[in-house]
């Protein structure tokens, strides 16, 4: 999987424009209304997809598998947000929590137990309250790819990654956006709805 994107990024250098996923723009808007301060985004290529967190004044920090795309993000696109260089098998990568993790175009090539350790490990890097937003390739795009990637179907979704939010959204393919939000503990709400009830 590595040489794969290794290569390609070498091949064909900043791939999807400099402009952000239609996904990024959507979760920059959901994140602003939510006070949202720091983004993970696991897969972030050479950063297109940071620009519109960065521009809201969120901190970011991106996980990338490969050592083309980084050097395109530092040199190309002349951004200088963390990094850190390694495969989303090996997360986490630090101890820090985020307000979200954003991944687009991602999920969709890890097989099974891998996407089921990706989200497991975001929603405990997330901050309560916290939101976990990534796409994965519609089934309505099944076709032949040079890289393996499961295909998902609206019914799919919640199976495979819990209780989550979603909806159709199109760009280069027809993806599926899944939201799901680390809730408070039920110690913390419990407290919450005891602390309510002392207030009426
Ligand atoms: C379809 S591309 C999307 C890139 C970026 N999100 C964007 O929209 O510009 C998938 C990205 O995930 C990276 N990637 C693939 N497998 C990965 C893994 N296991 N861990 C971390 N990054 C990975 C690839 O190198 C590539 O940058």
């Amino acid at each position: 999987m590595s040489e794969f994107w290794e290569d390609a990024f070498v091949e064909k250098q900043l791939m999807w424009g400099e402009a952000p996923a239609k996904s990024a723009l959507w979760a920059r808007d959901l994140l602003v209304k939510e006070n949202a301060r720091s983004v993970l985004i696991p897969g972030v290529g050479y950063g297109r997809n940071a620009r519109p967190f960065l521009d809201a004044g969120m901190s970011v920090t991106g996980i990338e598998i490969s050592a083309t795309a980084i050097a395109f993000a530092r040199e190309r696109m002349k951004l200088t947000f963390p990094i850190h260089h390694g495969s989303v098998g090996d997360m986490p990568f630090d101890d820090a929590r985020y307000d979200a993790v954003f991944s687009h175009g991602l999920v969709h090539l890890l097989d099974e137990a891998a996407r089921a350790k990706f989200v497991r490990d975001s929603l405990n890097q997330l901050l309560p309250g916290g939101h976990l937003i990534f796409s994965v390739v519609d089934a309505v795009a099944k076709s032949p790819r040079p890289v393996p990637m499961t295909f998902f179907d609206g019914p799919d979704l919640e199976r495979e990654f819990g209780p989550c939010e979603h909806f159709k959204l199109d760009d280069h393919h027809p993806f599926y956006m899944v939201i799901r939000r680390r809730w408070f503990a039920a110690t913390t709400r419990a407290s919450l709805r005891a602390l309510a009830g002392t207030c009426g």
